[in-house]
């Protein structure tokens, strides 16, 4: 019968089977999957477990700093990589999202290589809704939406896969993160695509426009955590779009961006009710963005559901 426990004595059984002497290298996120993944690994073979976070540039308000801190704890051994800039300078004037994913994908891959060192194992926390999905979408000639964490990495680098998650959905993934003692703020975040803030600074990005999304989003979420809400909903996040509209501040005519706020109902990501939340909240998230982020004077809340929308706008 399955449960956390008994999938957790099974994985290290596992796990220490694939890797047999081997050392294992692992990217870490900050977010659920790749957290929980690492720290069964760890409890499987210690530390000849190496794990790689990069800031791409991409990331949320002070995330690096805030990762690094939720997993002190956890006895992993990190080394932190500030890959920011040459991110930056790759994506610059880039504006399709299907070209940012790659060369996201492609620079990540090329920042983790030059981490690897002798280690002979990759470990990824890929789910059975992504080995599902990845496969689902592959028509005869092209993918909806290439998810870089899935595939590509491996056979460029000769690394053999560990995926001790494939056959887990989200929930299930939790369940297992509490029972290795991971803290409930790692383990009740929303998902974050690996391509992060390029896709929800839609149009060709630049430091300036990130860091407008960045100061949006983190109202949007603060309120969200404060009145509970977050963990009503299981993705909400803000998106900056390329369209600037008038306004009026004080006696000035303003002339700036447009932001959206974006709040799903799901289970899995697949399909995604918009989430109802309430006019007074929503209100008060719109009043605080407008008055304390400069270069935003217009906030609109998307009320699409997936399908035919998809949950992220690029
Ligand atoms: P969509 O927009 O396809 O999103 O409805 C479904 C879920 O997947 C996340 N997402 C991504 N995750 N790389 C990722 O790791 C990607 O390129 C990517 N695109 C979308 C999205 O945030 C949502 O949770």
């Amino acid at each position: 019968d399955w449960s956390p426990k008994s999938f957790i004595e099974h994985q290290i059984e596992e796990i220490r089977e694939a890797a047999g002497e081997g050392t294992v290298i692992c990217g870490i996120s900050g977010g659920v999957d790749s957290t929980v993944a690492a720290v069964l690994v760890s409890k499987a073979i210690g530390e000849r477990l190496h794990c790689v976070f990069v800031d791409n540039g991409l990331l949320r308000k002070d995330e690096g700093k805030k990762v690094m801190e939720f997993l002190k704890p956890l006895g992993l051994r990190i080394t932190l990589v500030d890959a920011e800039d040459i991110f930056l300078k790759r994506l610059k004037s880039v504006a399709s999202p299907e070209k940012k994913r790659k060369i996201i994908g492609r620079t990540f891959i090329h920042v983790f290589e030059e981490q690897i060192h002798e280690e002979k194992f990759l470990v990824q926390g890929t789910l059975y809704p992504d080995v599902i999905e990845s496969v689902s979408v592959k028509g005869p000639s092209e993918t909806i939406k290439s998810h870089h964490n899935v595939g590509g990495l491996p056979k460029r680098m000769k690394l053999k896969l560990i995926e001790p998650l494939r056959e887990l959905f989200k929930d299930e993934v939790r369940a297992v993160g509490r029972e290795l003692g991971i803290p409930e703020e790692i383990l009740m975040r929303h998902p974050f695509p690996g391509p992060g803030l390029a896709v929800r600074v839609l149009g060709s990005l630049t430091r300036e426009r990130l860091d407008i999304l960045r100061n949006a989003d983190e109202i949007f979420i603060e309120e969200l955590k404060k009145t509970g809400l977050y963990q009503q909903v299981w993705q909400a996040f803000s998106v900056l779009l390329p369209v600037q509209s008038v306004g009026v501040m004080g006696d000035k005519r303003t002339y700036e961006n447009v932001l959206a706020l974006r709040a799903v109902e799901s289970s899995d990501g697949m399909t995604a009710d918009w989430a109802h939340l309430p006019h007074e909240f929503l209100s008060t998230v719109s009043n605080r963005i407008i008055n304390e982020v400069r270069g935003i004077n217009r906030v609109a809340y998307d009320i699409s559901s997936k399908p035919p929308a998809t949950i992220e706008w690029e």
